[in-house]
């Protein structure tokens, strides 16, 4: 059976790494890659490191409006279906990558497997709420990762089609921690110090000057040195509004490109504290026991949240800084999001599905 799988912003090259190396082993994959990140450090070091095998497509398609983006990519995508006539597509999370790939196997009738199913924000203005409830809706197995996204698919009449798999993330976690820590060092970047390690992108952090300049200011007055591997979204909305000179210049914010996988895995077991808006990393935060500053106003990885390990704090409303600096550790750790056979399991699933 042949399996079209569609990924292309940096969470997803991290989740089709642990995928396709299980798919691998029993179904023909075709890797497309929509090209919505581009640089070597959002992407291609990504392939490298986590030796994810060439996509078979590389569609460039590139930034743009939320339209344009997504219009460019299900028509390439399309084009792609047509000529490979899979079996099934296989999307991930809740990208535009991941909505245009789940219309175009929709509309031409083709399987749709949608791993990172049933998170939900209900927050209708992050466009990635939009992407992944549409793609729930339209897909045929849905690879949930926890009890809570299984629950708010069914609240939404979703009943067929239902798998709890656990986490692909923690998949990808477990199996690169070990490596991580033989492989690589980040003394360079940390020079051995106590540290907070942040990073953040969403539209809701980066594209208000006033909510952006919060965050900096509380960020400056952390006692410890902030580490922080700068998303380009970040970098172009400080550049536009005249705050990146002032950020390079904090004497305690050590500004860096963004890092390999592996390098943040190691940057994330050592911090004293994580700030953050990237789902990805609140759970990395979880897996690694480290405490996890959230600057939402909701998340969907509520589980992390309720077990104490995960504060969400608004930037506007309260004084991050003093959030931080008054949290102490939680001393209890539970087991939200499997067992690190994720991948496996969507594997035999898919099995039983072309089996049906
Ligand atoms: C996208 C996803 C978001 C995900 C994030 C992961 C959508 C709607 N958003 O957000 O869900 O959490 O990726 O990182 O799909 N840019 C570069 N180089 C790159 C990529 C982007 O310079 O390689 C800059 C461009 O100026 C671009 C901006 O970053 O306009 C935003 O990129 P885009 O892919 O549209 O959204 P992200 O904010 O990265
Ligand atoms: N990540 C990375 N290097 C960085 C920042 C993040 O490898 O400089 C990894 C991080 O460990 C996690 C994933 O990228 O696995 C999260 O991606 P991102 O924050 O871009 O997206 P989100 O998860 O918010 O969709």
């Amino acid at each position: 059976k042949k399996i079209v799988t569609i990924v292309g912003a940096r969470p997803q090259f991290i989740k089709v790494a642990p995928v396709s190396r299980e798919l691998r082993k029993s179904f023909q994959e075709v890797l497309v890659d929509t090209g919505q990140h581009y640089d070597y450090k959002m992407a291609g070091i990504f392939f490298e490191e986590l030796k994810i095998p060439k996509p078979d497509y590389n569609l460039g398609v590139g930034s743009g409006t939320h339209g344009k983006q997504t219009g460019e990519m299900l028509s390439r995508i399309e084009e792609v279906l047509l000529k490979e006539k899979p079996d099934a597509v296989l999307v991930y999370g809740d990208t535009n990558s991941t909505i245009a790939g789940a219309l175009a196997a929709s509309k031409l009738h083709i399987p749709l497997f949608h791993i990172e199913a049933g998170l939900r924000s209900y927050n209708k203005k992050m466009p990635e709420e939009v992407n992944r409830v549409l793609t729930d809706h339209i897909s045929n197995l849905l690879l949930a990762p926890t009890d809570t996204a299984i629950k708010n698919l069914e609240k939404e009449g979703i009943v067929e089609g239902l798998h709890q798999v656990g986490d692909v993330m923690y998949d990808a976690f477990l199996y690169n921690l070990e490596l991580a820590n033989r492989q690589t060092s980040v003394k360079n970047i940390t020079n051995g110090k106590p540290y907070y390690l942040a990073t953040f992108h969403r539209a809701e952090n980066t594209d208000m000057k006033e909510r952006l300049e919060a965050i900096f200011s509380s960020l400056k007055k952390l006692r410890e040195q902030v580490i922080l591997p700068l998303h380009p979204r970040t970098e172009k909305k400080l550049k536009e509004f005249g705050l990146y000179d002032s950020v390079m210049q904090s004497p305690n914010i050590k500004v860096i490109e963004p890092v390999s996988y592996l390098e943040m895995i190691l940057l994330e077991k050592d911090a004293t504290g994580i700030i953050t808006d990237s789902g990805g990393v609140q759970k990395e935060a979880f897996f690694a026991n480290v405490p996890c500053f959230t600057l939402r106003d909701q998340t969907e990885w509520v589980e992390t949240v309720n077990s104490g390990w995960n504060r969400l704090v608004n930037p506007i409303l309260e004084e991050l800084h003093h959030v931080i600096h008054a949290t102490n550790k939680p001393n209890k750790s539970e087991k939200f999001y499997g067992n690190g056979q994720a991948a496996f399991k969507i594997s035999k699933i898919i099995d039983n599905f072309f089996q049906r």
